[in-house]
């Protein structure tokens, strides 16, 4: 039942503006492969990640005509606009009442646009955390539920957005397929886990991740990538409670290369890693074994390379860049983060 203007102005009294950042999250065994409408084939996990967000300020007047305009960082975006207003649309399908506003939303991220670093989660994260705020503050939503809301609706925006909602370690798929889930009782040894960045190309991908997921879905390997991918998800989750990094090691590096095998295996095949991908897989893998770090790779569809590191080997993996990767790097660029809380509300003053 949609509701009437004045229990609009009643519900929203002078309130205009909402404000959330949310953050990005590396996915530790991946979603690739996606059926019905955002479903995915397999279950996920991923850490979030603490300095890699986007910021979104969404501001909102009631009105007649639904419309939405958009800036990001400051200049409009058409294609993301679009994007974000087939999004709303969608939701409204569930919540009418979406589109009795006419929204502006001001988003921008911490993380260079230019690092090739995909910013769809962390952004349909801000912007329906936002979006759910509202329905909430209309009642449309009970409270105790917003994040599973604010998930399931991110999720529809982009997959791992639904992971995006929460702190740590959050699974999407072992849990509900809906929305993503908060792993608790994590190991010390995982908690805070480092995460550096290593930037090898900040272009455009070759293939996009939307057209990596249908082509997923013809893969010759298909079944048992989705039921060895859940069982992988299973075992990471019971690694991160144990604390056991011997583990993890081999887990972590060898799905990320499994992800990549996959689309050099499919029809079309695609390579999205370079060269100095390569390179420096190669010489991490050989510093990390002589060395019996406590740190290991892992690879989202892209070239550029996560090093996941125990929080007490920083100094270390510190050494490694500056004297070994620096020079494969683009730019000398690679993001310094680590494990995050999860998404904050602003307060705009
Ligand atoms: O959320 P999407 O549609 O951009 O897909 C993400 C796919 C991977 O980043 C490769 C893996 C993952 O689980 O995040």
């Amino acid at each position: 039942m949609s509701i009437s203007n004045n229990q609009i102005i009643d519900r929203l009294g002078s309130c205009n503006t909402l404000s959330w950042k949310a953050p990005s999250n590396i996915a530790l065994i991946k979603y690739w492969g996606k059926k019905d409408f955002q479903i995915p084939a397999n279950s996920s996990i991923s850490m979030t990640l603490n300095n890699c967000y986007t910021n979104c300020i969404m501001e909102f007047i009631a009105s007649d005509n639904f419309s939405v305009s958009l800036e990001f960082e400051n200049k409009s975006d058409d294609s993301f606009l679009k994007k974000v207003t087939k999004h709303i649309s969608r939701i409204a399908k569930d919540f009418p009442v979406l589109k009795s506003f006419s929204y502006t939303f001001k988003t921008s991220n911490t993380f260079p646009h230019s690092a090739g670093i995909a910013s769809s989660a962390s952004s349909m994260a801000a912007i329906n955390l936002c979006l759910t705020e509202l329905l909430v503050k209309l009642d449309e939503v009970p409270n105790e539920d917003f994040f599973r809301f604010a998930s399931d609706h991110a999720r529809q925006g982009s997959g791992s957005a639904s992971r995006s909602l929460y702190g740590g370690f959050v699974d999407w798929g072992a849990t509900s397929n809906d929305y993503g889930s908060v792993q608790d009782n994590i190991h010390e040894d995982f908690i805070d886990m480092g995460d550096a960045v290593l930037i090898v190309d900040s272009g455009v991908k070759e293939v996009s991740s939307s057209k990596g997921h249908q082509l997923m879905m013809s893969h010759p390997q298909r079944e048992e990538r989705f039921s060895a991918a859940n069982a992988k998800t299973k075992k990471m989750i019971e690694i991160l409670k144990d604390g056991d990094w011997n583990s993890f090691i081999p887990l972590l590096e060898s799905e990320a290369l499994e992800l990549h095998g996959l689309m050099m295996s499919g029809t079309p095949w695609f390579i999205l890693m370079k060269p100095e991908t390569l390179a420096l897989l190669d010489l991490f893998k050989k510093w990390r074994n002589e060395n019996s770090v406590r740190a290991a790779f892992t690879l989202d569809a892209g070239p550029n390379i996560h090093l996941l590191y125990h929080k007490d080997e920083r100094d270390r993996v510190l050494a490694f860049i500056n004297e070994q990767a620096i020079s494969h790097l683009e730019n000398e660029q690679w993001i310094d983060d680590k494990m995050g809380m999860g998404p904050e509300k602003v307060i705009i003053q």
